[in-house]
Order: structure tokens, then C-alpha cells, then sequence
């Protein structure tokens, strides 16, 4: 007699991987066409913040976000080392339990300093921390209102929460205003905003969008994290460039630009705000960052409260850059340089691989990007200045970027 198993065979599995198939098959075109990897590049060893051996060879790094170039900063390395000597070399613990070690408390303090602020809470990454402010605040039956083209923490902090999202066009101030009016009368909304946004290197105008969002009662947040440090009289971003950062609820940021460690931070003014770290998932759910990290970070961001000199150098270099690839004739993402990012943008993604490529033969790390990282499918080379790139290491930047750019065809 035929058992149950045989009339019944055992279905052959389903490849949950096999949704990737078209990813894999252009990644597989491209490195059969011959072009090195973009996305596996190794640096062998870093020698500055804007030079590195990689992939073997001695390379100008002009897509690290180390805008500040504090990496390489003697007194950040020292605090550091002083750190993990005394405390060891990580925390074993979420914040909430054996995880909040003397330098945590001391990175928040010098947050509050940095943005004047009552209150700073220090998240591993700047992932975690839009993720666990913005699922945390914003729950059922509230909106979230959000530019388009926000980061992915901020879309994967939208996903992870209960509430209505609500996409708006990039930048485009009446397409908020117009989102708001259509929320329900009563419901809570958040506006979310970044200051700059890092796949074109554009500012938001966040003067009239706070004051729009305010009219209609929303609470603010803004994503600082591509201009901390230079943007702003104390460099506190694109808020207090504009002179709206007393009416932004929450300001997220990010150590892993210019403070140039790792982590993620909220700061905010809010009399209730230190209930969030009782119940954000992703703060209370996590490991605490290591305390070494935590010491070089707070020696970091004291140093960028006196950081004007390197901030005017910073600015010289975007500015230089962005008009000599102008001129040049590459099609940018700005029509004037808004921030220490410039976009190159490219035809198409083979001859943005074909000219990354050719970069880096040339000696020059830029960032690759390409969708759905990016806004209306477009394939970037992405250049991310540093305080520390001398006006010469720019001069010799742009011949890089006109020998390659005739080799591949692209000017
Ligand atoms: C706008 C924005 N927010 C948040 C993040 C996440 O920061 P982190 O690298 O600390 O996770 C990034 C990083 O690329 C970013 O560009």
C-alpha cells in the first residue's frame, strides 16, 4: 500500500533568494564586461583621512563623508586609547542595563553643548536612531509626512511603526503643504526632513517647511547628519544655517561623518523626552557602543565647536571642486555647491562602473551609487570633500576626473 509520503511528495523548497536574480544578473554583467567590483573594495591600509591603499593602490579618498577629518585627529585617537585601556574594549550590555559606561553620559553631555540642547540621546548608528525616534514617536493613527528621497533609516523607521506615511515630493514646499492639509484634524503628524540630502548634495528649504509644518501643528524632525560640524555658525546644520533650529522638536545626527567614529544620536528640547529611552526598541534592544568609541567621539565633537578654520577650508574645496567639474562639462546634482557633497552624474550604470573604475586607476575613491539608492534612477559618482584635502589634492583631483572622463567618453 503507497504511503501518505509518497502520494504526497515532499514539495521542492522555495528559493527565497531567487526574488535577487535580476541584482545578481546585472552584478554578474558588469564583472563580466571586465570592470572591478565597485562594491568590495578593500582599504589595505589607511594612511590620512584622505589618502588610503586600496585595492593595492595609493588613493585619494573623496567619498568617505569624513568631512571634518577627524578620524586621524590625535586627541580623538587619544581619548580612544585612554578609554579602552581603563573600561576595555566594549560594553556587553544594552543602555538601559550594564551598557551606559562614564563616556556614554560624557558624549551626551558634549552633544547638549554642541546643539545647546536639553537633551541628547547616543544610539549605535544613525540607522538605529532614526529608526527607533521615528517608530517610537509616530504610532497608530499619526501621520508621518516625509520628503521622497529620505534616507532609508528614516523610510525603514516609517516601516517599522504603526503610523500613516505620507510621501511628498522632493524639496517641493507646497507638496507638503498641501500633505498637511489633508491629514485628519486631531491626528498627530511628524514632518520629517534631512538638511542636506546625501545622493545630491542639496539643502532643504527648511525655513519655510518648519514654518509651514508648525502652522498646520506637526512636530518637526530633522536629519542632520551630512551637515554637523560645517553647516551653521556653530555648525549645528542646515536649521541653524536657516534660523529655525528653536522651532525643530527633534534633530537626528549621525558620528560617522564628521565626528568620523561610529554611533547615532537624537537631540531635542522636549520636557518629555528622556521617556524615549524606556521605550525605543532599538535603543533598548541593542548593545551599547564601546566606550573607546564613546571617548573619541565626545573628544571629537568638543573639537568641531572650535573646528571655523577647517570649516572655511572645507567650504573653499566644495566650492572648487564643484565649479572645475563645471567646467570640465560633467552634469552635476546642484547648479551651485550647497554642501561638501558634489554628484557627478552618469549616463547610465555601465559607464558610471566603467568611469568609477577608471578613478580608481587613476588614484581616486569616489562613491558609486545607483538605485534604488538613488533619486529618479539615476547612477552617481559621488564626491564627499574633507577639510584635510588640500587645494592641490583638488587641482590633482579634477585632472583625474578629465583623463578618465575622455577615456570613457563621458566629456
Ligand atoms: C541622512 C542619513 N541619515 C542617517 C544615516 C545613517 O547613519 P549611520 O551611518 O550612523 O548609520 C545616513 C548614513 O548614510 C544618512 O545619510
Amino acid at each position: 500500500m503507497a504511503t501518505a509520503m509518497s502520494e504526497n511528495p515532499t514539495p521542492a523548497p522555495v528559493d527565497l533568494l531567487a526574488k535577487f536574480d535580476p541584482i545578481i544578473q546585472t552584478r554578474e554583467a558588469l564583472l563580466a564586461a571586465g570592470v572591478e567590483d565597485p562594491f568590495n573594495l578593500v582599504m589595505d591600509k589607511v594612511l590620512s583621512p584622505t589618502r588610503a591603499i586600496c585595492n593595492g593602490r595609493d588613493t585619494i579618498l573623496l567619498g568617505t563623508y569624513n568631512y571634518m577629518g577627524m578620524t586621524f585627529d590625535p586627541d580623538v585617537i587619544a581619548a580612544g586609547k585612554a578609554a579602552m585601556e581603563d573600561f576595555g574594549a566594549g560594553t556587553t550590555g544594552s543602555r538601559v542595563l550594564n551598557g551606559t559606561f562614564r563616556d556614554h553620559r560624557d558624549v551626551e553631555a558634549a552633544l547638549r553643548e554642541f546643539y545647546a540642547m536639553d537633551h541628547a540621546m547616543v544610539f549605535s548608528t544613525g540607522y538605529q536612531a532614526n529608526l527607533g525616534v521615528i517608530s517610537t514617536l509616530a504610532g497608530k493613527g499619526d501621520y508621518i509626512i516625509l520628503d521622497i528621497d529620505s534616507h532609508a533609516s528614516i523610510w525603514d523607521g516609517c516601516k517599522m511603526g504603526d503610523a500613516e506615511v505620507v510621501p511628498f515630493k522632493h524639496n517641493d514646499v507646497d507638496a507638503l503643504e498641501k500633505r498637511l492639509k489633508r491629514v485628519p484634524e486631531g491626528a498627530g503628524k511628524l514632518v520629517v526632513l534631512e538638511g542636506v540630502y546625501s545622493m545630491l548634495g542639496d539643502v532643504a528649504p527648511l525655513k519655510d517647511m518648519v514654518a509651514i509644518a508648525k502652522r498646520h501643528g506637526a512636530m518637526v524632525l530633522v536629519d542632520e547628519a551630512h551637515s554637523m560640524g560645517f553647516i551653521g555658525a556653530h555648525g549645528r546644520g542646515v536649521a541653524e544655517e536657516q534660523g529655525v533650529i528653536d522651532e525643530v522638536d527633534f534633530i537626528i545626527g549621525t558620528f560617522s561623518k564628521s565626528v568620523g567614529t561610529v554611533g547615532g544620536f537624537c537631540v531635542s528640547n522636549h520636557p518629555k523626552f528622556e521617556v524615549l529611552r524606556l521605550v525605543c526598541r532599538p535603543y533598548v534592544f541593542t548593545a551599547a557602543l564601546p566606550p573607546s568609541v564613546m571617548a573619541s567621539s565626545a573628544a571629537s565633537i568638543r573639537k568641531l565647536m572650535h573646528g571655523g578654520n577647517k570649516r572655511a577650508h572645507l567650504w573653499e574645496n566644495s566650492r572648487r571642486l564643484h565649479q572645475g567639474l563645471r567646467d570640465l562639462g560633467f552634469q552635476l546634482g546642484t547648479e551651485t555647491p550647497q554642501s561638501a557633497i558634489i554628484a557627478v552624474i552618469m549616463p547610465d550604470l555601465e559607464k558610471g562602473a566603467m568611469m568609477w573604475e577608471a578613478l580608481l586607476k587613476e588614484g581616486l575613491y569616489v562613491n558609486l551609487a545607483r538605485p534604488p539608492a538613488t533619486p529618479a534612477g539615476m547612477t552617481l559618482l559621488r564626491c564627499s570633500l574633507c577639510a584635510e584635502h588640500s587645494a592641490e589634492e583638488v587641482t590633482t583631483i579634477l585632472g583625474m576626473f578629465a583623463r578618465a572622463g575622455k577615456a570613457i567618453g563621458i566629456i
